[in-house]
């Protein structure tokens, strides 16, 4: 049968502590790495573009942060045994996961490609899993641990022109709700995150026209993030106002149709007005490059 450990609701915190946290190039994640300087811990981050990362690492570095930054793709096994294998070696332990990093497609489904698809699987539920698989094993014979999976609001809100996302989503908060029960067994907690909209690069790679997307800013959901780290929470919903709303739609499923229909509808226009903005954009480009070819042929 499994040990017990004495699990705490409220771990002590101290600088030997290690954390990953992926997807810090940008958004939740790097403003997450930063919210996590006070608690002075070993920082581990990760994330593909090598130039973000090492941004976040010197921003870091001004506040004595020991950090190691491993640029990698957490859909890549190698890569993922490679951050387990080089955090073990580097710091001898793993004791905090934040599994951030994760993408965003807002697509109708019948015209979404099938790379789409597998990109949002892979990055938002499958990489997470597999992620949290790797450490749990070094976590069990630390006898603690503590894991943080970001997932959405709209893990709740299920809307059309992002129904795979969602999907994903909802899925890392099924995973976290079921796994906790059997993690708790040995000291290791976790707590899921369910952002409503915020003001980073998402929106962008989404597809979405940001004038559209009213986002909060990052900093103040970075240190509700952080606080996790000593005080796990289950679901941790953010901005406060989505916490009425998620409430009201788990009871009322008429009232979440129409809800999450008039967000899905917002989403749509923000995608179509990006279409056009990329449209009208493609055309400027072609006109420019016609008018440089006409000014060089009457040049010869
Ligand atoms: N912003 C929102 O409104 C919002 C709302 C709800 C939930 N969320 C969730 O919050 C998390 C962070 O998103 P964000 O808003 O901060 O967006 P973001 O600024 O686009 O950040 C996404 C991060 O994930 C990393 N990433 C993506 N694919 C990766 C891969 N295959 N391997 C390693 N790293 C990868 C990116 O780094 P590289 O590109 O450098 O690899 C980047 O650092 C995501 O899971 C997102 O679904 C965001």
């Amino acid at each position: 049968m499994q040990k017990r450990a004495q699990y705490s609701n409220n771990a002590f915190f101290d600088k030997s502590k290690v954390i990953i946290i992926t997807g810090a190039s940008s958004g939740i994640g790097k403003a997450v790495s930063l919210a996590l300087v006070k608690y002075k811990p070993k920082l581990v981050l990760v994330a593909r573009r090598k130039k973000k990362l090492l941004h976040t690492e010197s921003l870091l570095k001004k506040h004595k942060i020991k950090t190691l930054s491993i640029v990698g793709d957490v859909r890549n096994r190698d890569d993922r045994m490679k951050i387990v294998d080089l955090i073990l070696k580097t710091f001898g332990r793993i004791d905090v996961l934040i599994n951030n990093a994760g993408v965003g497609k807002a697509n109708l489904f019948l015209e979404q490609p099938e790379e789409e698809i597998d990109q949002l699987i892979e990055t938002n539920i499958l990489s997470l899993i597999k992620m949290t698989h790797a450490v749990v094993p070094i976590m069990e014979q630390q006898g603690e641990g503590n894991i943080i999976n970001i997932s959405s609001s709209l893990a709740m809100l299920p809307v059309y022109p992002f129904a795979v996302y969602c999907a994903t989503k909802s899925a890392v908060k099924v995973f976290g709700d079921s796994v906790r029960q059997e993690l708790k067994n040995y000291g290791i907690s976790v707590s899921t995150v369910l952002p409503g909209p915020y003001k980073t690069e998402f929106n962008k790679i989404s597809g979405l026209n940001d004038k559209l997307v009213n986002g909060s800013e990052v900093d103040k959901l970075a240190r509700k993030i952080a606080q996790l780290i000593t005080k796990p929470k289950n679901n941790l919903i953010r901005p406060k106002s989505f916490i009425p709303l998620l409430w009201i739609t788990t009871r009322f499923s008429s009232f979440k149709e129409k809800i999450t229909f008039q967000i899905a509808e917002q989403i749509n226009r923000a995608r179509l007005a990006n279409l056009k903005k990329l449209e009208l954009e493609k055309s400027l480009l072609k006109e420019k490059e016609t008018e440089i070819t006409v000014e060089v042929k009457t040049k010869i």
